[in-house]
């Protein structure tokens, strides 16, 4: 992979000397040179998707390693009906992105709660105002409804939508976007195939069931990914994600002062975390406590950054592994992972270097997390709306 990218650069480098040796021709030459440049970037652009599908078919090294992980999916799979769905995709979160930063957090949450219930098939997206007013829909089902980035699913949909009516699934469009938000946002970039369809339903009890909670301890947590066929390494990783954006203090007040029943804080908490914890959360213990439903914007909010040591503003680097051998990570969950022996030794593994392991693994996560039971060929549907099933005659 290094040595592709080393290759792209290079091959970059060449394009832009051509481009000025052709910049500096007579005027007469200048229909000849634009149609030669348009040439070369076309070819230019070839070029880098044949990288990126190198990159990802390459067994060593690369990200898939064999056509089994695809599971029906496809290379380019919009290449005819809608070729210009990827890069449509990337404009538009690019478009988000610049005006709210966080939403790549956001959506990769998403896409984890999306692709651990019954697959990556947008059933996370299904609205419970389509005649079932049970709250039943997965939606309702996540721990304090905090999902985050539904409406700008929606906005890319809809952008592709215009351009190609009924063509890319919303399961896709989560896939490709959150891939493209995690590179915006300094993370590593990883080749997603397509051809992902939607679910015609929602799993309310499944999502109960089997998302993973915060306080849920690591017997229950590696139960719960090694149900999705990821061993304790990769479980590990993934939840490095938790090294970016915000978690609400509503899911570690408990750990701050009557931790499961016991009276006493949470003693897997760093003393002077602890202190720190309490300081940042205090704010908001009061307006949580007399029933009134805090709004999000007035519920305290922890940032990654506060359990940091390294300069805010570095991301998708190991400081949250760091800071679990220190007792500071946010939720019980994330410290679990120093409870057991296997787990805290990958967060050992994890924490040693620059991030560039955690990097490397986090790639291969997101892509064996992005083909998680996908519904492929005839299987489901593709919705208009992502809130919405089509509904079968
Ligand atoms: C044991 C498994 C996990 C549990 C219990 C868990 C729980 C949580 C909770 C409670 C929050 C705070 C939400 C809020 O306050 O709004 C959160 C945030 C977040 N989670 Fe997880 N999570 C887990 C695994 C993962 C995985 C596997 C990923 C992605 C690969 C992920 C990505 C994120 C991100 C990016 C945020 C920040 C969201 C934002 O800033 O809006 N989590 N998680
Ligand atoms: C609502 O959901 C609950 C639990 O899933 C179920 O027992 C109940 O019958 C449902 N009610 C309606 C009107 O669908
Ligand atoms: C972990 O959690 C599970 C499920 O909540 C529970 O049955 C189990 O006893 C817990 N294990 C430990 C060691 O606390
Ligand atoms: C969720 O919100 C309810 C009430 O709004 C609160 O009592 C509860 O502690 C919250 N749960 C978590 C895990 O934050
Ligand atoms: C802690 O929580 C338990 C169970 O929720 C409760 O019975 C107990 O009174 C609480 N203790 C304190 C000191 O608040």
């Amino acid at each position: 992979m290094a040595k592709l990218m080393k290759r792209k650069t290079k091959t970059l480098i060449f394009i832009f000397i051509i481009s000025v040796i052709l910049s500096l021709k007579f005027p007469s030459e200048i229909e000849d040179e634009r149609a030669k440049r348009e040439k070369l970037e076309k070819e230019e652009m070839k070029f880098s998707v044949f990288l990126q599908r190198e990159s990802a078919m390459s067994t060593q090294g690369g990200v898939i390693s064999s056509a089994d992980e695809l599971h029906g999916l496809e290379y380019d799979f919009y290449r005819q009906n809608c070729p210009q769905a990827e890069s449509i995709v990337r404009s538009t979160m690019a478009k988000i992105y610049s005006q709210q930063n966080d939403i790549s957090f956001g959506l990769l949450r998403l896409l984890f709660h999306d692709c651990f219930i019954k697959g990556c098939d947008a059933s996370v997206f299904l609205d419970d105002s389509n005649g079932n007013k049970n709250h039943s829909v997965e939606r309702q089902a996540t721990p304090n409804k905090t999902l985050r980035g539904i409406n700008e699913i929606d906005m890319i949909k809809e952008e592709l939508e215009n351009a190609c009516p009924g063509v890319v699934s919303c399961a896709d469009t989560l896939a490709l976007a959150t891939r493209d938000a995690v590179v915006l946002a300094g993370g590593p970039f990883y080749p997603i195939f397509t051809g992902r369809r939607d679910s015609t339903q929602s799993y309310f009890d499944e999502a109960m069931d089997e998302i993973p909670k915060p306080n849920d301890n690591i017997t229950q947590t590696l139960f719960l990914f090694s149900r999705r066929g990821f061993d304790e390494r990769e479980t590990v990783n993934l939840l490095g994600a938790h090294n970016v954006g915000k978690i609400s203090c509503d899911f570690i007040r408990d750990r701050l002062t009557n931790f499961s029943g016991t009276g006493q804080p949470d003693a897997s908490v760093d003393p002077n975390f602890l202190n720190e914890l309490r300081l940042a959360c205090q704010d908001s213990s009061s307006t949580d406590h007399d029933g009134t439903v805090a709004s999000m914007a007035s519920r305290a909010m922890i940032f990654q950054g506060l359990s940091s040591s390294v300069p805010s503003g570095a991301r998708f680097d190991n400081h949250y592994y760091q800071n679990l051998l220190k007792g500071r990570g946010l939720l019980f969950v994330d410290q679990q992972l120093m409870a057991d022996e296997n787990t805290a030794r990958f967060v050992a593994v994890y924490a040693s270097d620059d991030g560039t392991t955690f990097r490397r693994d986090f790639s291969r996560s997101m892509v064996k997390m992005s083909n998680l039971g996908v519904l492929t060929g005839t299987l489901g549907q593709v919705r208009n709306k992502c809130s919405f099933p089509i509904r079968q005659s």
